[in-house]
């Protein structure tokens, strides 16, 4: 009897082919999951990229809050419109500290992985106040109640450590001056010396113009004005160019 002819008993009997295929799927899957539990790392390490300040952390929340993900995405896809139009396209090592990612899949507005610097802290304001005062043909809705809304920080120490338990490497002195830090940042003429040893690339200042307390406002202009700023391109495609 031939090996065909043995064959022959799978091809005719139903269960024994479920069960033959199903013990092929299952060795063909170990084989591509199980490499992956023992590498420390599937993304590639990249200079520049740090953890969100404190108060960057807190305008993220409230960016996820807000629903902005329903309309714009943070993921430019290597193609060569995408790149045109918003700059070099996103790495994996860029999202690694996003929990959760906000790739998104809706674009009823731009891309924003690269929209930090692009506009000034004043345009950024007037634009989430009233988004037609800049752009007439906006569809945008109007964010104006984050500009009057004290941010509430008070759990912001907690909300570092929480990252820290899922693998944000925030050290236990970053966590413990989180509170401090998100002040300093968001305050003018504060002493920033610290925060910026600690986050570097972390821009300062009083976003909203009212320096009276910190706002979502202050929070979430902090946040998109670092969107994509941290790993310098230039040094960057020179490394890959060149290894
Ligand atoms: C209903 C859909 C919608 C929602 C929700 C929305 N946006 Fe937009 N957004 C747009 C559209 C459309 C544009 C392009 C026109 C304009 O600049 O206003 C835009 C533009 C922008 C820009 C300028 C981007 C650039 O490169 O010019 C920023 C920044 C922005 N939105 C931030 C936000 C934030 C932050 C939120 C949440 C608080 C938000 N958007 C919520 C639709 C939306």
């Amino acid at each position: 009897m031939s090996i065909l002819d043995k064959h022959g008993v799978i091809e005719r009997n139903a269960s024994y082919l479920l069960i033959g295929s199903l013990i092929v799927v299952c060795i063909g899957g170990i084989v591509e999951v199980a490499p992956l539990f023992y590498f420390q790392n599937t993304i590639e390490k990249v200079e520049g990229m740090r953890p969100y300040t404190p108060l960057e952390l807190a305008g993220r929340d409230i960016y996820i809050r807000e629903g902005c993900y329903g309309c714009h995405s943070q993921m430019i896809r290597p193609f060569r419109d995408e790149v045109e139009r918003y700059g070099h396209y996103s790495l994996a090592a860029e999202s690694m500290y996003d929990h959760s990612f906000q790739w998104g899949s809706k674009r009823t507005g731009p891309d924003l992985a690269r929209v930090g610097g692009r506009y000034s802290n004043e345009w950024q304001v007037q634009h989430l106040n009233d988004p037609r005062s800049v752009v007439p043909e906006s569809i945008m809705p109007s964010y104006a109640f984050l500009g009057t809304a004290s941010l509430d920080y008070s759990n912001i120490a907690s909300n570092l450590q929480a990252n820290a338990y899922v693998g944000v490497p925030y050290s236990p002195e970053m966590i413990a001056a989180a509170q401090a830090d998100l002040l300093a940042q968001a305050t003018p003429d504060a002493d920033t010396a610290d925060v910026a040893a600690r986050y570097p690339k972390a821009v300062f200042g009083d976003f909203d113009g009212d320096s009276r307390h910190v706002t979502e406002m202050d929070a979430l202009v902090a946040y998109l004005q670092m969107l994509g700023t941290l790993v310098d391109f230039d040094t960057y495609d020179a490394k890959a160019n060149f290894r």
